[in-house]
């Protein structure tokens, strides 16, 4: 209720984060969403606590609040500090990374039929960090796949088809060669597939799923994959419905945490120009009220930003308009 707003944290981010963040609070303003953020900025020194850019108490933030939104961070160049995401990832133990992808009515691209959801492993596979030269001249890199982390991605995705009234979920993976990693990533999705009857399961090989993804993207609607297939997967949709600019993703974590994120950079060629298209955060932020059941106020931002670009009139420059990002804002703002 008004009375005892939802706090939420917020990362604005570098670049084009702050000026997105913003169009953010202001749609969510008109909205009258019931939330009041908690801002954190990356630090300018490395925190001993988290060994990164991230200081202590953003981490704490989201671990009292529970949800929060995340805007790009870029990597800072040097040594001797962990990645932000790796970080994020780590310490909130982010477990699945969810992007809906879903054709933008009114605005063009080959497909018009797309509406699937990529569920990634966020904390192993190739990403585990386990790299090292062997001798001159070989490197070695490891690829963890634990049944924990596999079985939690697959409840997960399962949960997720139940939630949202999905059909169906593939598990993507290449368990011909790569027999025990993935064998066992689709062992557990197969034990998790038996206590949802009533969601059909299917496996796909990845470059069988690549090319058909390609060719018609209305054959998916759930697809669950270890982390560095959903890296590549996740992408690729993006690209089926127009790009990164457009596509929310959302990190879900133990403990009920939901961090949602744009997934494009910092954008530093169009940074401080008003220029960015914030529709990818916005959509993140609903994917963050979807989270928090406040579906009515999901659904309200989410359709007057759907309709502001199926108008046309007002676009940003990645869509071929000219809107500066304040106009495109206000736009939504009036369409709700
Ligand atoms: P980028 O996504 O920032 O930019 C790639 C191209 O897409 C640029 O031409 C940019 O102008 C455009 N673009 C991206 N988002 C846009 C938006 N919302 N509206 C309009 N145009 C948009 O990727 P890049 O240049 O490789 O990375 C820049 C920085 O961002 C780097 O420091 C990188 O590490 C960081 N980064 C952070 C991510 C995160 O925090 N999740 C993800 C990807 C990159
Ligand atoms: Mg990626």
């Amino acid at each position: 209720t008004e009375s005892n707003p939802i706090v939420a944290t917020l990362f604005p981010g570098d670049g084009i984060g702050p000026e997105i963040a913003e169009s953010v609070k202001q749609v969510f303003r008109a909205a009258d969403v019931p939330i009041e953020w908690e801002e954190h900025y990356v630090g300018k020194e490395i925190d001993p606590r988290t060994q990164s850019f991230l200081t202590w108490e953003s981490l704490e933030s989201v671990r009292r609040n529970k949800v929060g939104l995340k805007g790009p961070m870029a990597t800072p160049i040097g040594k001797g500090h962990r990645s932000l995401n790796l970080t994020l990832r780590k310490e909130l133990n982010l477990y699945a990374n969810v992007r809906p992808c879903y054709s933008l009515p009114g605005y063009k691209t080959r497909y018009d039929d797309v509406d699937l959801v990529t569920i990634r492993e966020n904390t192993e596979g190739e990403y585990s960090g386990l790299e090292h030269q062997v001798v001159r001249g070989v490197v070695e890199s490891i690829k963890i796949i634990t049944r924990q982390a596999s079985l939690r991605v697959a409840e997960y995705a399962f949960h997720y088809a139940t939630a949202h009234g999905r059909a169906r979920v593939s598990a993507i993976h290449k368990a011909n060669i790569m027999q025990k990693t993935d064998g066992l990533f689709l062992k557990c999705c197969r034990e998790v597939a038996e206590k949802y009857p009533e969601i059909t399961y299917e496996e796909v090989v990845i470059d069988n799923c690549c090319m058909m993804l390609v060719k018609n993207p209305a054959l998916f609607d759930v697809l669950v994959m270890p982390n560095l297939y959903g890296d590549i997967i996740s992408d690729l949709c993006a690209g089926l419905i127009g790009g990164l600019g457009l596509t929310p993703s959302c990190n879900i974590g133990e403990g009920g945490i939901a961090l949602a994120e744009a997934v494009h950079g910092s954008a530093p060629d169009i940074a401080g120009k008003n220029m960015a298209n914030p529709t990818a955060l916005l959509l993140s932020a609903v994917t963050m009220l979807r989270h928090l059941e406040l579906h009515d106020k999901a659904d309200r931002i989410q359709e007057a930003i759907l309709k502001t670009i199926a108008e046309g009139k007002y676009r940003t420059g990645d869509l071929g308009g000219t809107s500066t990002t304040t106009e495109f804002t206000k736009a939504i703002c009036d369409n709700l």
